[in-house]
């Protein structure tokens, strides 16, 4: 005899939340949404906070991070907050003179161009992160049942920052320094690694439910290259959780040809940017590992009409995929006018309640 399926009780506790339950590939009660970027511009209320303090020292200041954290929770309902702070971050607190200059992004002061520039960066000391874990203990305090999720810049992307001094769009430094320099070149993704790995620890100790490894630009790679001289490091990231219990979500943007091994490096999610869709990254990743994505953020400028047609499709071919955490493909616009991101939440939570 048919036995109805008992109605979803709530979560009981982060790690019982939607968002994780969905990167383990489990049940869920509806399809979890959250936006990378959802801290930012497109809040007046962070413009408003934001005022007169500088990024690097927004992120170093715990009561800070803490309410401009909670700001898109609220806001916009949505099923997981992520800490407020930047990929540089650890660099930054290491002793690197690193700057994000508005509109720009993170500008290095003194560049890595050698062999012995490598050998000269500042090491991370964990004691160092004690504003990091009191901020995601408060966080997590005030959170409830809503899953905080930790997260790093990947030793490539970082590495690109670091090598270029700034913001680039081919990279071409840097992959010539992978190429010209290839024993420095690990002994740098290796450090990176240490530091990465450092700085989500520490989150996840102090109570981060879900952590997510930001790969960005690792998407210029041919998959070759990225087998070979990038994915080992992203592994020791994410192996260097050891046996701390949270999904793990690896992301980078035009990453299409690489989603498999970007998967391999250790992930539980695939974060998928709008070029491929989900049903094919499905295929891509096989059935062992969830997906996140992958909305393209400038459909959120669009009309209403068009708008609701997008997520509609994203959420069916999301369904392909062994759990789904919607999300865009990159981070929210600055330009975005905040109401639409509340409507995706609440459009996304009706089309998928069970
Ligand atoms: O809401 C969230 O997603 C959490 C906070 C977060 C920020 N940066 C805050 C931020 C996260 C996860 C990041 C990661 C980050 N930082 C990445 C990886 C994600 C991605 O976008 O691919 C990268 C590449 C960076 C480096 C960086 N920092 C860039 C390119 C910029 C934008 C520069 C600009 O002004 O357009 C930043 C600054 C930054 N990081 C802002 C925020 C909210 C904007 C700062 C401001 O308000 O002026």
């Amino acid at each position: 005899t048919a036995v109805a399926d008992p109605a979803p009780t709530p979560a009981s506790s982060p790690a019982d939340s939607d968002l994780v339950r969905a990167a383990r590939g489990l049940p869920v009660r509806r399809t979890p949404v959250w936006f990378m970027r959802q801290a930012g511009r497109s809040l007046p209320e962070y413009r408003a906070l934001r005022a007169g303090t500088r990024m690097l020292e927004a992120c170093q200041d715990p009561d800070l991070v803490t309410e401009i954290t909670l700001q898109p929770v609220r806001r916009h309902g949505v099923d997981a907050a992520i800490l407020f702070s930047d990929i540089v971050l650890p660099l930054v607190v290491a002793g690197v003179d690193i700057e994000i200059k508005p509109g720009v992004g993170p500008v290095v002061a003194h560049p890595v161009r050698t062999v012995a520039d490598v050998d000269a960066l500042p090491p991370l000391e964990p004691d160092r992160l004690a504003f990091l874990a009191t901020a995601v203990r408060r966080l997590v305090a005030e959170l409830g049942t809503t899953p905080l999720i930790g997260f790093a810049g990947a030793p490539f992307t970082l590495a690109t920052y670091l090598i270029e001094g700034g913001p680039s769009k081919e990279h071409a430094r840097t992959k010539a320094f992978m190429y010209a320099e290839p024993q420095a070149w690990g002994r740098l993704l290796d450090r990176l690694a240490v530091s990465a790995a450092t700085f989500l620890n520490t989150q996840v100790d102090a109570g981060a439910s879900a952590v997510q490894l930001f790969d960005s630009w690792a998407g210029v790679l041919s998959a070759a290259d990225y087998a070979e001289r990038v994915l080992p490091h992203s592994r020791a990231v994410l192996d260097g959780l050891g046996d701390r219990d949270v999904p793990r979500i690896h992301f980078g943007v035009g990453t299409g040809e690489l989603l498999p091994l970007i998967g391999d490096a250790g992930a539980d999610v695939v974060g998928v940017d709008w070029r491929v869709p989900l049903d094919e990254a499905a295929r891509r990743v096989g059935p062992h590992r969830s997906l996140q994505g992958n909305l393209d953020p400038a459909v959120l400028l669009a009309d209403r009409a068009t708008v609701d047609r997008e997520v509609r499709r994203v959420v069916e071919q999301g369904r392909a995929a062994r759990g789904h955490v919607f999300n865009l493909g990159h981070g929210v616009l600055p330009e975005t006018d905040a109401g639409v991101l509340t409507h995706v939440v609440e459009l996304v939570h009706e089309l998928t309640t069970r």
